[in-house]
């Protein structure tokens, strides 16, 4: 035998050498539910060590993170009921929870990379990211409420728009109207790869914003389909997006390989709420070590070729890897 690969395992040393795919905390991206209550810890039943934080003990997790190194946050908003409408108006009101929350955060901790969530079904009586009129998602009409969405979102100071919604055109919609205000340093990361997927479920618990009807599949990507992703992509960076997402990440390592080799903007993964059960879940019953897993699973994301990754996993994996 001319080559025995064992040779290049033999110690820890070399196979720190030859090593090809580095993981740190830096990459990971924290998701953070927030409620309209000042104090609030409330568990999420499917997601077990994930809260519903208060828009002041929020602040005390966000300062526990940052002293574990984690730099990138993403907020979601869990809106009660009554704040909910067809058309969502909530999500711009200068009174909103989750705009003031944001503002606090950026004024406490100005150096840190705050992240939004632009789609209506936080917001939406119907349950579904865009306007619903006789069962349909209307795309046209929905677009200049997540443009005004995400202008109020700039304003409160988030330094990255995320649009999660599937709807055609809105990277344009919200570019235009974020320069338009001179908010031209305000960074989109396009949900461009988001599959209709059945691993969201813990999340839709989360913000009780599941569908009242019907399902997410006339906007959301059909998990057959990998040129689609493709094409998707080329209309978000035509439209001025500044990453990529592929979303859920676990079973979709392909697509975020295939954009990285075709796109020069950076490939991010989310690592959604299922995949973060799935583990949980696992682990909490003795069956999988979950430090070694959480850092095999977020290490596959990297090697497929994503540079940041969203992930619910992320306080602990910073807590591992200090130890
Ligand atoms: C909503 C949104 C969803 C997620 C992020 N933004 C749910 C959905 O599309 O139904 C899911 C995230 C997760 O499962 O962790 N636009």
């Amino acid at each position: 035998m001319y080559q025995r690969p064992r040779r290049n395992r033999k110690s820890s040393a070399i196979r720190n050498m030859v090593e090809e795919t580095h993981l740190s905390v830096s990459h990971l991206i924290y998701p953070l539910f927030i409620t309209h209550n000042k104090k609030d810890k409330s568990p999420i039943i499917s997601m077990p060590g994930i809260y519903r934080w208060g828009t002041e003990e929020v602040l005390q997790e966000i300062e526990s993170c940052i002293e574990l190194g984690i730099e990138n946050f993403v907020l979601f908003p869990v809106v009660p009921e009554e704040m909910k409408s067809k058309r969502g108006e909530y999500s711009y009101d200068e009174n909103n929870f989750y705009l003031k929350s944001a503002q606090q955060i950026k004024a406490r901790f100005p150096h840190i990379n705050l992240m939004s969530d632009v789609a209506l079904d936080p917001y939406s009586t119907d349950g579904h990211d865009g306007i619903v009129e006789n069962g349909v998602i209307l795309n046209d009409e929905t677009l200049p409420i997540l443009a005004q969405m995400s202008l109020a979102q700039a304003q409160s100071g988030f330094d990255i728009i995320g649009p999660s919604d599937m709807m055609d055109g809105r990277i344009a919609a919200i570019r235009e109207i974020l320069d338009d205000n001179n908010y031209t340093n305000t960074s989109i990361m396009a949900y461009s790869a988001k599959y209709a997927s059945a691993f969201y479920g813990p999340f839709r618990d989360a913000l009780d914003s599941a569908p009242k009807s019907g399902d997410k599949k006339t906007y959301q990507m059909n998990p057959a389909n990998k040129k689609e992703a493709i094409l998707e992509s080329i209309l978000d960076v035509e439209e001025g997006a500044d990453f990529l997402m592929v979303k859920p990440a676990l079973s979709y390592l392909d697509v975020i390989h295939v954009l990285n080799e075709s796109f020069t903007v950076p490939i991010t993964a989310y690592n959604v709420s299922g995949e973060y059960a799935m583990v949980k879940a696992a682990a909490l019953n003795g069956w999988l070590d979950y430090d070694a897993t959480v850092a095999e699973t977020l290490l596959s994301m990297r090697r497929a070729g994503a540079n940041g990754i969203l992930t619910y996993h992320a306080k602990d994996y910073a807590i591992a890897s200090k130890n």
